[in-house]
């Protein structure tokens, strides 16, 4: 650690709270932070519940880590809230899982609006049901002009398919004879991506998994280059203020060597 991040990032002690962490300065705040928020479905499992509470009650936990991530001053936060694959669980479940975002941003989009934050999305939002998608362009029409946060929600997302997609576009201006081969470069390919408008925040310094499952499940393979990675064994409708202040603690302590040796 060099002798600026020690004055910036003092050791923290074990009673810290977020707030008191936050004051101090003893984080190290990744600028995107990116949460595959899992475990909704066990979560209501374990309470007897249909699966679709969990689904209500976690959007109750975007809310709250949205409020927590603005409040760190992180730039970006990523949320996985539908998955390409995830057209594929029953129809009921989908279609409450569709009705979702019409709910959350009827209900919090005056919020979004106080806290100065800017909502967006990745993935293909063509495909979702035309209230539902409405209600996404609403918030995001709505939000536009906020200069705090970015809230990222993927949504109907998948990571692979961006890629191809990124592919498709590339191969179409070289045969139209606008781009040559050689032009074809990690610039080139970030920008396509949905993530492109993000710049040079597009790739996650942080991605959190909760529920204990260690994968990706087809979230940003590309911008997962170097992200670090954090998983904890919460149930995403439990993960509260003293989980998110333990990823950041973890984060902090994480040494980024980007293939380079310390110094
Ligand atoms: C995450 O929770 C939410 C979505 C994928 C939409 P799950 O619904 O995957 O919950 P588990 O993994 O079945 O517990
Ligand atoms: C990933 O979770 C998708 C979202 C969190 C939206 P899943 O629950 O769908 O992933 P798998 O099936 O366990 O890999
Ligand atoms: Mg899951």
């Amino acid at each position: 650690m060099s002798i600026f991040a020690r004055v910036f990032h003092p050791k923290k002690t074990e009673s810290q709270s977020l707030k008191e962490g936050l004051a101090a300065g003893s984080y190290k705040i990744p600028k995107h932070l990116a949460i595959i928020m899992d475990g909704n479905g066990r979560w209501a499992k374990k309470r007897h519940l249909p699966r679709v509470a969990g689904h209500k009650e976690g959007m109750e936990t975007v809310k709250r880590v949205t409020k927590l991530a603005n409040e760190a001053g992180i730039e970006v936060l990523t949320v996985y809230a539908f998955s390409t694959e995830n057209w594929s669980r029953p129809s009921d479940e989908v279609s409450f899982l569709m009705k979702l975002p019409v709910t959350f941003f009827d209900t919090f989009v005056p919020e979004l609006i106080e806290q100065n934050v800017r909502v967006e999305t990745i993935g293909d939002i063509d495909k979702l049901p035309e209230t539902t998608k409405q209600a996404v362009i609403d918030a995001k029409e709505k939000t536009a002009k906020n200069t705090g946060l970015i809230l990222n929600f993927a949504l109907n997302y998948g990571g692979q398919q961006e890629i191809v997609d990124a592919a498709r576009q590339l191969a179409r201006e070289v045969a139209a004879g606008d781009r040559l081969v050689e032009q074809i470069d990690q610039e080139s390919i970030a920008e396509r991506l949905t993530t492109g408008f993000l710049g040079e925040k597009a790739n996650p310094d942080l991605i959190v998994r909760t529920s204990g499952e260690e994968r990706l499940s087809n979230f940003l393979p590309y911008q997962a280059a170097y992200s670090e990675l954090y998983f904890t064994d919460v149930f995403w409708p439990d993960f509260g203020e003293g989980d998110f202040e333990a990823a950041l603690a973890a984060y902090t302590k994480r040494d980024r060597r980007f293939g380079n040796v310390k110094a």
